[in-house]
């Protein structure tokens, strides 16, 4: 078992070697990945990757790789919400994001790109993972970025601007836009093994251990993942701008419907709490290896930034 700091050395560094060098051509671009990537974010992508292989006992090795795709995902998402014609946002990270430090056009590709990388990466033969499992791991990435994951969410926010979603429709907007990517990350692991483990294979049986153990891990993946939108919509209007490293009150400004502007701000707080609870219910009849994961979701319901 390993903490938090350990995973998120050891994240960086994958990181740093699966980008391009940025003194190769085009190094605009290059740089640009780089810059969107590397010496920022907390990394609760990856760390959840890492944690729930703990929690099932699998090799650090074979969770790499699908680490390293989901953070490349997520980057290229904050690259894209943070655009003109998105978030229009110029701070990210504590630095300039990545249109503002390069341009628009730059900011763009280096989305597309982060995001083929992400899939180039899982695609590649991966070691200590059934091709049957690999096979799985991909849909579960590209389903949750695409339109029935992230880019569903960010097309509900775009759309809802100025609106007064009801409770039922901002929560929906929270589970793909955030929650999407944080279950693919839990569940990402659950296949990182050589067993062919996959739910919907006709010879695995339901009951097994690791299917029962999967669905207690996307209960507590659900939990967390909506949890981390509404504190996320929360420090927009608690924190300050150079504790987030993001612009704080951009939310209200832009006209996003958020958990606090909906439902107020103690009825969020609560909401926050309650989740936080049915996210350590589900992992009641994990032992000690699922440490990592509860300190996760500690962090996330407290996290100043
Ligand atoms: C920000 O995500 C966007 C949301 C989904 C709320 P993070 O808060 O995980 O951003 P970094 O990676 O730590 O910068
Ligand atoms: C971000 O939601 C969700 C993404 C898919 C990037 P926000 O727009 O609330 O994220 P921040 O506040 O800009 O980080
Ligand atoms: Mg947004
Ligand atoms: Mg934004
Ligand atoms: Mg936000």
């Amino acid at each position: 078992m390993h903490d938090q700091a350990f995973y998120q050395t050891r994240i960086e560094a994958l990181l740093d070697s699966v980008l391009p060098q940025g003194n190769q051509q085009p190094e605009t671009l290059y740089k640009a990945m780089r810059y969107s990537v590397l010496g920022g974010g907390k990394r609760i992508r990856p760390l959840l990757v890492y944690a729930t292989g703990e929690a099932l006992k699998i090799p650090l090795e074979s969770l790499d790789m699908p680490a390293t795709a989901i953070e490349l995902i997520h980057a290229y998402s904050l690259v894209h919400d943070d655009l003109p014609c998105m978030d229009d946002d110029a701070l990210r990270r504590g630095k300039a994001t990545t249109h503002i430090a390069f341009d628009e056009a730059t900011a763009v590709l280096t989305g597309d790109a982060l995001q083929a990388l992400a899939f180039e990466i899982l695609s590649s033969p991966l070691p200590g993972i059934s091709a049957l499992n690999q096979l799985k791991i991909l849909n579960i990435l590209t389903s949750n970025s695409g339109i029935n994951g992230m880019v569903k969410g960010q097309a509900i926010d775009l759309a809802a601007v100025g609106l007064k979603l009801e409770n039922k429709q901002l929560e929906t907007m929270h589970r793909y836009k955030t929650g999407a990517l944080i279950n693919a990350s839990v569940l990402m692991a659950t296949y990182c093994t050589e067993e062919v483990t996959c739910d919907d294979e006709p010879s695995i049986n339901r009951h097994s251990p690791i299917s029962e153990k999967r669905a207690k891990l996307t209960d507590y993946a659900n939990a967390i993942g909506l949890a981390f939108q509404v504190r996320d919509d929360i420090l927009d209007i608690q924190s300050d701008t150079e504790t987030l490293g993001k612009q704080q009150g951009a939310d209200i400004a832009a006209g996003k419907p958020t958990y606090p502007s909906i439902l107020g701000m103690e009825a969020a707080k609560k909401k926050l709490y309650q989740l936080h609870a049915k996210a350590t219910a589900s992992l009641k009849d994990f032992g000690d290896e699922a440490f990592l994961l509860r300190e996760i979701a500690e962090f996330i319901v407290k996290r100043i930034a």
